[in-house]
C-alpha cells in the first residue's frame, strides 16, 4: 500500500444506494486492488449480505468475511456494529482456505461485535410467521439479524468478547432460556412450529463454532483502526444492504435492522466521522429488490422483468430467491444521495439491457399529486412518473474502454448526469460484466 508521507490515513466508504445487490462486492474488490488501502472493514449488518467477487477464474460469495479476502495484502476487519454468525464465518474461512486464501492471520474481529446466537434464526422465522398472520412478511434472509440487533439494543445480547470470559456459559444459558420462552410463546399463542431436534443440533454446531472462534483474532478493533490511521494507512469501509434498507430511513418495516448509511461507519467501527473522505455509492443501471414491501419502479411487463432477471442473473446471493426487477428510480436515488452524501457513483450492470426502450422513474404521485418529498411509506405511492429513452441491447458487454461505449449507453449516462446536475455527484465508473475488471471509467 502507498503510505501517506507524514499524514494520517483516511477512511473511504462504499454503500449501496438502492435495495441491495448493486454489485458492492465487485467495486470494493476493485478499489482494494488499486493499492491505496491496507484494510477493508464491515461496520454493520451480518450474514444477510451476499457480496459476489469474481476475478479471472475465481468466484467467491462473502456473507460475513469482508470483500478483500481474495487479496492477500489486505487486512479484514469485522467491526463492533456487525452481528456475527460464527458458523457462516468459519464456513467461509474454510471455503477460502481450500481456494488458497488462509484469511485467519489477517482477520480481526471487534470484541464489541454482536454474537448471533443459534436461536436467533429460529426467532427470525417465528417473527416472520407472526407477521404473515397479521399482514405481510418482511421477507428476511432468515439469518437472525433482527433478533440479534433487538437483543443488542435490549442489553441482553452476547458480545464476541464474551466468549473469552469464564461467565460466558452462564450468560449464554440465560439468553437461551429467554429465547426459548419467546419461541414457546409463538408456538402456544400463534401456532408456530419448531423442531426440538433442529434446535439441539443448532446448539451443538454453534458451541463447536464458539470453540474455534476463540482461536481467531478478537481485539479492540477501534484501537487497531486508529493505530493504522496514525500509521498513515487508509481503510475502506464496506457497506452491506443499502440506503433503501436502512432501519431508520428505508421503507419501514420492510428494511433490515441496522443503519446502512455511511453515518454509521463511525459508530460501527469506533472511529471519528472526521476521518471519512470519499463516500462511493453503488447503483445498477436498473433496480432490483428482494423480500417484502412495495417496489414502485418494478417493471410491469412480467415477461420483460423475467428477461432482466435471467440476463442479470438476479437471484439472491444469500437465499437464492429471485430478485424483483425495476427501472432505475431517480426519485429514490436522489433521496439516497441526500442521505448518504455519496459523491462518486459506480453504475453496474450496464451490459444488461434487453428492451429497445428503457424507462426511468423520475417522480411519484399520491392522490394525483406529484410528490416533492420522499414518502413515509412506499405503499402509499399510487403512480410513478416515467421517462423513456433508447436501450442498447447487449452491445456493451465486458467493454473496458470509454471510447467503445455504445451511443445509447453514453446517452443514458449523460441523461442521469443531467438529472443529478444540481447535486455534488459524479459517475466515475460503469460496470459491464461481473469480473472486477469489467468496467470503464466515466469521469463526467
Ligand atoms: P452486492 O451484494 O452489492 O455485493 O451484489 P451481489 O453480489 O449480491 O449481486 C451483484 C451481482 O451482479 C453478482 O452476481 C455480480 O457478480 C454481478 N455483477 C456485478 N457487476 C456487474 C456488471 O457490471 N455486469 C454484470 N453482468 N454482472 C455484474
Ligand atoms: P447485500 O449486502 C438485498 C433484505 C431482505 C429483506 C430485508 C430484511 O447483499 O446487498 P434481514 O435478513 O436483513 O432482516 O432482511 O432486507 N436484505 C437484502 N436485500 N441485499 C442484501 O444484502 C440484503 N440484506 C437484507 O431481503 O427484505
Ligand atoms: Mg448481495
Amino acid at each position: 500500500m502507498k503510505k501517506n508521507k507524514n499524514k494520517n490515513g483516511f477512511v473511504d466508504v462504499v454503500v449501496g444506494l438502492q435495495w441491495g445487490d448493486e454489485g458492492k462486492g465487485k467495486n470494493i474488490d476493485e478499489l482494494l486492488s488499486r493499492g491505496e488501502y491496507s484494510a477493508v472493514a464491515r461496520f454493520q449488518g451480518g450474514a444477510n449480505a451476499g457480496h459476489t467477487l469474481k476475478y479471472k477464474n475465481t468466484t467467491f460469495i462473502g456473507h460475513i468475511v469482508p470483500s478483500g479476502c481474495l487479496q492477500k495484502n489486505i487486512e479484514l476487519y469485522i467491526g463492533n456494529g456487525v452481528v456475527v454468525d460464527v458458523i457462516s464465518l468459519l464456513k467461509e474461512m474454510s471455503e477460502l482456505k481450500k481456494m488458497g486464501f488462509n484469511v485467519a492471520p489477517r482477520l480481526y474481529i471487534s470484541n464489541r461485535a454482536k454474537l448471533v446466537s443459534y436461536l436467533h434464526p429460529f426467532l427470525d422465522q417465528a417473527e416472520e410467521f407472526y407477521r404473515s398472520k397479521g399482514g405481510a412478511k418482511v421477507g428476511t434472509t432468515g439469518r437472525g439479524i433482527g433478533p440479534a440487533y433487538s437483543d443488542s439494543r435490549s442489553r441482553r445480547g452476547l458480545l464476541i468478547g464474551d466468549v473469552l470470559h469464564p461467565d460466558f456459559k452462564e450468560k449464554e444459558l440465560n439468553l437461551s432460556r429467554f429465547h426459548m420462552d419467546f419461541l414457546e410463546m409463538y408456538r402456544k399463542r400463534y401456532g408456530f412450529k419448531y423442531s426440538e431436534n433442529a434446535i439441539k443440533q443448532a446448539r451443538k454446531n454453534w458451541l463447536d463454532a464458539i470453540k474455534s472462534l476463540k482461536k481467531l483474532q478478537v481485539c479492540d478493533l477501534s484501537f487497531l483502526i486508529q493505530k493504522r490511521l496514525l500509521e498513515g494507512k487508509n481503510i475502506l469501509a464496506e457497506g452491506a444492504q443499502a440506503v433503501m434498507l436502512d432501519v431508520d430511513f428505508g421503507d419501514y418495516p420492510n428494511v433490515t435492522s441496522s443503519n446502512t448509511l455511511p453515518a454509521n461507519v463511525s459508530l460501527g467501527l469506533g472511529i471519528p466521522h472526521t476521518v471519512i473522505r470519499n463516500v462511493y455509492g453503488v447503483i445498477k443501471a436498473y433496480t432490483t429488490k428482494v423480500g417484502g414491501g412495495s417496489f414502485p419502479s418494478r417493471i410491469e411487463d412480467a415477461n420483460l422483468e423475467k428477461l432482466f432477471q435471467n440476463a442479470g442473473y438476479e437471484f439472491g446471493a444469500t437465499t437464492g430467491r429471485p430478485r424483483m426487477c425495476g427501472w432505475l428510480d431517480l426519485f429514490a436515488l436522489r433521496y439516497a444521495l441526500g442521505l448518504s452524501g455519496a459523491n462518486k457513483i459506480f453504475i453496474n450492470k450496464a451490459d444488461i439491457c434487453l428492451s429497445d426502450k428503457i424507462k426511468v422513474v423520475v417522480g411519484y404521485k399520491i392522490k394525483g399529486k406529484r410528490l416533492k418529498d420522499f414518502p413515509l411509506y412506499l405503499n402509499q405511492v399510487e403512480k410513478v412518473i416515467t421517462e423513456e429513452i433508447p436501450g442498447w441491447g447487449n452491445k456493451n458487454y465486458r467493454i473496458k474502454e470509454k471510447k467503445k461505449v455504445s451511443k445509447e449507453l453514453a446517452l443514458y449516462l449523460k441523461y442521469i448526469k443531467n438529472k443529478l446536475s444540481d447535486l455534488n455527484v459524479k459517475i466515475i465508473s460503469v460496470g459491464t460484466g461481473p469480473d472486477r475488471e469489467h468496467f470503464f471509467n466515466w469521469d463526467n
